[in-house]
Formats: C-alpha cells, sequence, structure tokens
C-alpha cells in the first residue's frame, strides 16, 4: 500500500472513497466538508440530517456521488466532540476509511486533515498511516478460497485540504514514513501471536529472530536447553521440562552504526511462552483457549528491535525472550518443586501456572548480567488479576524507579496505548514467603498482578527497571478502535515512541 500526500482541492481528486472526520454536533464544519457539500448542492448536509448523522464517535455515513465529482463514495467519520479528540484518534478514523473502501471493492481512498487546524503535522501523518495500513491487517494464512483476504485498497492519500507549505509537506511525509515503520512491526507482532502454538514453537521463533536479525541487521544469540544448564537458568528449564518441544532464548542486539557511543543501553524482555496449558496445574479448557498468546511480549520486543534498526537509533537494544512451553507430563515440574533461579535464589512452586515469573525471572537476571542496561523494561502477558484490575484493553505498569515509570508513561500516551500504574506494594511481599525455600512462586488470590511484580522484582537489583502486563491489551476477542480482534500487536508503539523520539 503507498501512503502519499495531496494538497488542495479535494472535489476533483479521483478516489474511490474519500473520508472525512467531522465532529459532533459541528458535522459541517470538519475539513472538507463545505466544499464537497457545495460540489454535491448540498446534498452531504441533507443527507448527515436526514440520517440522523451527528458526528457521534465511530458514527458514519456512507454517500455515493454517482460521477457529480472526482472521489465516487464520501465517508463521514464521527469523532465525537472536538476537545476530546486526541491525535491517536486519526487511526480509527484512517481505519475506517481503508475499511469502507476496501468493502466497497475500492482500490483508492483519502482522508482529508486540515493543516491549520492542528492535526495536520508529523505525529498526525504518523498515526494516519498506523491506522490505514493497521486497518487493513487481517490474518488470514489459514483460510481458504474467498475467505482469503482480497487485495484491498492500494493507495492512501492524505488529503490537506487548505493546502500545504513545503515545510509541513515534508513534516508529514515523515510522519507517514515513521507510520509505515511502526506499522510493519505491529503487523509482524499480530503475526506471531496469531500463528497457532503449534507452528509457532519455541524454535520456530528462534529462526524467526534469526531472520529478523539478517533483514535488519542485527547481532542474534539463540541459547538451546545446554547452554541454559550452564547458565543455571533452573526457573526457565524448569517449566520448558514438561514439553516435548526444544526451549529457545533469544537474545537480539542493536548497536547503532557510525562508530559514535550509544546514548543509552536499554533491555527490552519479552514473555515468550508459546503455549500455556498451566502446565500440572492445568488450566480448563475457557482459560486455555488463547494461550498461544502468551510470547505476546517476546513478540513485541522481537519486532520492535527490528523497527528501531530500521529507524537507526542512536541507543543500544538488547531484545530478550526465554521461549518455552507450558505444558503437563511425566516430565513436567511438580508443586512442592524447589527451583535454583539463575540469580542464585531458591524458588518453592506452589502453582505451576504461574510459569511466566519463572521464565522472566531468569530471563532479567540473563539481561542484568550480560547486558548491564542502564534501563529494563519487560513485557508479558502475566496476570489475570492485572486484567480483572484494568479491564482488557490497559496494561499495569510497575517499576522500581518512578522518573523511569513517569517516563515511559508519557510515551505510552503520546504512542495512544493504555498503560496505566499499579503499585509494587512491599506490604503484599510476605505472601511470597516459603518455608522451604527462598519464596514461592505464588501468592494469595487479592493483588495478582502486583505479587507477580514483586516478585520479578526480585531479579533486577537496582538497575531501573519497568515491568509491563499486557495479559489484557495483548490480544482481543473483540474488534475495538483501530484494532483488529486476535493479537494485536500492542506495546510495540510505546516501545518506539519511547526510544524513536529519545
Ligand atoms: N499467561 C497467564 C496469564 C494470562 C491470563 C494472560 C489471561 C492472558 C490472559 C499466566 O501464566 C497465568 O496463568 N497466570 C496465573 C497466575 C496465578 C496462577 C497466580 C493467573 O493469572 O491466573
Ligand atoms: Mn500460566
Ligand atoms: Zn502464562
Amino acid at each position: 500500500m503507498t501512503l502519499t500526500l495531496h494538497s488542495g482541492d479535494l472535489t476533483s481528486l479521483k478516489v474511490d472513497l474519500l473520508a472525512l472526520l467531522c465532529f459532533q454536533d459541528q458535522a459541517g464544519a470538519g475539513a472538507g466538508f463545505a466544499d464537497i457539500d457545495k460540489a454535491l448542492d448540498g446534498l452531504l448536509g441533507r443527507l448527515a440530517t436526514e440520517e440522523q448523522f451527528k458526528g457521534k464517535p465511530g458514527q458514519t455515513l456512507l454517500v455515493h456521488t454517482h460521477g457529480r465529482i472526482g472521489p465516487q463514495r464520501v465517508l463521514l467519520v464521527g469523532g465525537g466532540a472536538r476537545g476530546d479528540f486526541q491525535p491517536p484518534d486519526l487511526r480509527g478514523f484512517a481505519a475506517r476509511a481503508v475499511k469502507a473502501g476496501g468493502a466497497a471493492g475500492g482500490k483508492s481512498v483519502a482522508v482529508a486533515l486540515l493543516a491549520a487546524d492542528g492535526p495536520a503535522n508529523e505525529r498526525a501523518a504518523q498515526f494516519v498511516a498506523e491506522g490505514a495500513l493497521g486497518g487493513r491487517y487481517r490474518f488470514d494464512k489459514y483460510l481458504t478460497g474467498d475467505r482469503k483476504a482480497k487485495d484491498g485498497v492500494e493507495q492512501v492519500i492524505l488529503a490537506l485540504t487548505d493546502g500545504a507549505d513545503p515545510q509541513t509537506a515534508d513534516a508529514i511525509r515523515r510522519g507517514l514514513a515513521r507510520g509505515e515503520v511502526v506499522a510493519a512491526a505491529v503487523a509482524r507482532t499480530r503475526d506471531l501471536i496469531n500463528e497457532p502454538a503449534g507452528f509457532m514453537t519455541p524454535t520456530r521463533m528462534a529462526e524467526v529472530a534469526q531472520q529478523v536479525a539478517k533483514e535488519h541487521g542485527l547481532e542474534v544469540k539463540v541459547l538451546g536447553r545446554k547452554e541454559c544448564q550452564q547458565l543455571g537458568m533452573g526457573m526457565f528449564l524448569a517449566v520448558a521440562q514438561g514439553s516435548d518441544q526444544e526451549p529457545r532464548f533469544i537474545h537480539l542486539t542493536w548497536r547503532p552504526k557510525g562508530g559514535k557511543a550509544p546514548r543509552k543501553r536499554v533491555a527490552l524482555v519479552g514473555k515468550g511462552v508459546t503455549f500455556d496449558s498451566g502446565g500440572l496445574s492445568l488450566k480448563p479448557t475457557d482459560g486455555m483457549l488463547h494461550m498461544k498468546a502468551d510470547m505476546s511480549g517476546a513478540a513485541a520486543v522481537i519486532s520492535a528491535i527490528a523497527a528501531l534498526a530500521d529507524l537507526g537509533v542512536p541507543v543500544e537494544v538488547h531484545a530478550i525472550a526465554a521461549c518455552t512451553e507450558n505444558m503437563p507430563s511425566g516430565k513436567a515440574y511438580k508443586l512442592g518443586d524447589v527451583l535454583t533461579s539463575m540469580g542464585g535464589k531458591t524458588v518453592e512452586i506452589t502453582n505451576t501456572d504461574a510459569e511466566g515469573r519463572l521464565t522472566l525471572g531468569d530471563a532479567l537476571t540473563y539481561a542484568v548480567r550480560e547486558t548491564k542496561p542502564d534501563e529494563l523494561i519487560d513485557f508479558a502477558t502475566l496476570t489475570g488479576a492485572c486484567v480483572v484490575a484494568l479491564g482488557p484493553t490497559t496494561a499495569g505498569v510497575m517499576s522500581n524507579h518512578r522518573a523511569l515509570a513517569e517516563r515511559w508513561l508519557t510515551a505510552a500516551r503520546e504512542a495512544g496505548e493504555d498503560m496505566w500504574p499499579l503499585p509494587l506494594t512491599e506490604r503484599l511481599k510476605d505472601q511470597l514467603k516459603s518455608e522451604v525455600a527462598d519464596m514461592r512462586n505464588t501468592g494469595e488470590r487479592w493483588g495478582g498482578a502486583l505479587t507477580a511484580g514483586l516478585f520479578l522484582k526480585e531479579f533486577v537489583g537496582d538497575t531501573p527497571w519497568v515491568h509491563v502486563d499486557i495479559a489484557g491489551p495483548a490480544n482481543a476477542d473483540k474488534e475495538w478502535g483501530h484494532l483488529p480482534k486476535g493479537g494485536t500487536g500492542f506495546a510495540v508503539a510505546t516501545i518506539l515512541e519511547y526510544l524513536a523520539r529519545g
């Protein structure tokens, strides 16, 4: 799909669909509305009234122009109250435009924005690109016949109705290009998550990482069971031992080129459980159904580091993922087992379904020891409790470093991803006390997201660290906003915002 900029008159634009953003109760005031309405002799305004189009969020009205003007169809898209509309909402606008264009069998779609209206800057263009490309996303690899996605929209034009000076045009082109990079990383993340666990095994994850490294100029290291044993990763390997699939520990590195010292060193750690059955603490069917998505954190960090390389960020970045299945079998780790972590602490297993913190604990120790990062950020579909606390679309953010957490949350807000702080209340640490080991792997029912965070904290030392529990937003059981059903690619946009804008 190509993304281009058009500035000036809309009425002669030869496109299959033109999308106009309309704010609530000012439906006629949006970019381009007046010009198109005039060219159609007031038809647009009359239809909006008759069809009760008020510009409410998500409301749309499709009008065929029957050759009277350049655009064959005009789609009015509600933006809600103007004051509530945030730049990231442009993703939803662009996604709707592309979906409607595709549904009508169109190839070219224009979205109208006003340069003078503020949103038409670099960031707006980025969001339009993200929304347009993301809105076209479908995982149709396993569909056959006419259920396979059609070719769809090929050309998206960002149309500035009031013209763009060369500077604005440059900024917009930069934004579109950045949006394409973000969208590609998000799409890759979605693909990795949406692949069935029978295909996306730890071995396949490692192959993907190697391929990504080759394509994007990254260093790559893949450790097998033996090497992990030598490093003493007793927690990671215990989770892996019940599975017939070999575990793979993935480490990708981006070093800025050009001989300049990197501005800082950041390690991104992703939970890479390619299927979480719960182990001997077996999950019921409903709880297991979407557990192919339990490697969403790993998918996000692998895809994000590829994009960071494409953008040439002046930061040394490490992406680390301990990939394994969590399965019950005669070889599986058991309740009551005592494991020795890579960090040296011993852990009593009180629930084999709390496997994420075990795999991550060793991955965090590895990250701290082997990469000595200035900042350490992990992404994990870690607890159902986090979803109970914040709902399915918001990630929980826990940290041992207030300033880093603030910077991270600011990046999330700018990137338009919902993340919210949760407290690492030390009082709950008692819940992790064990009689036979240094600690146990689960606490009580209440505060489950926090005790998981407290468990991880034991493995980061004093490295500034942020833990992002993406159990809710990594995977969607229905379409919401600009995001598709299934793997969403959540966290990638914030990682890129945080590290690529500096
Ligand atoms: N992968 C799950 C967490 C999860 C739940 C992710 C729902 C996405 C949606 C994790 O490994 C898990 O099973 N956590 C347990 C922890 C409990 C045993 C302390 C949970 O949340 O129930
Ligand atoms: Mn589990
Ligand atoms: Zn899990």
